[in-house]
């Protein structure tokens, strides 16, 4: 396989106060593309209880993103700096590859 066939889905789950800074900050560097999935879930510590509530599934934001290997690190780490409070709860970041991809309009193979 080429070098520039390897790619890789990240999937970054972030708090949905930090969607739009954390899409802003990867605009800015030439990352453009994303897909934006609304999403509840819980961390290690099973949602959060304020008072007497528990809330056991928080809403979250899912940004999908399918980035050639070689920009996959740069990529993480704008992601990580725009979306980190510090606190609990400020997201994951999963990484998977991808076999193939293909545009549509063009029925060219790749990103
Ligand atoms: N192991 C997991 N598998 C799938 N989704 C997960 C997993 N861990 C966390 N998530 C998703 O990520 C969101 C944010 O998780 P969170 O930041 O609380 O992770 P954490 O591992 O508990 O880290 P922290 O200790 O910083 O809170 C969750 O609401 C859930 O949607
Ligand atoms: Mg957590």
């Amino acid at each position: 396989m080429l070098k520039g066939d390897i790619m890789q889905l990240i999937r970054a789950i972030i708090r949905p106060e930090k969607a739009e800074e954390v899409i802003d900050s990867l605009d800015e560097k030439g990352f453009s593309a994303f897909t934006r999935i609304d999403v509840f879930g819980r961390g290690k510590q099973k949602g959060i209880q304020i008072g007497p509530t528990v809330y056991d599934e928080l809403a979250k934001v899912m940004l999908l993103m399918a980035v050639n290997d070689e920009d996959n690190e740069e990529v993480i780490e704008i992601i990580e700096e725009a979306a980190r409070t510090g606190s609990f709860g400020d997201g994951k970041i999963f990484i998977s590859s991808i076999d193939e991809a293909y545009t549509i309009r063009t029925g060219e193979k790749g990103l």
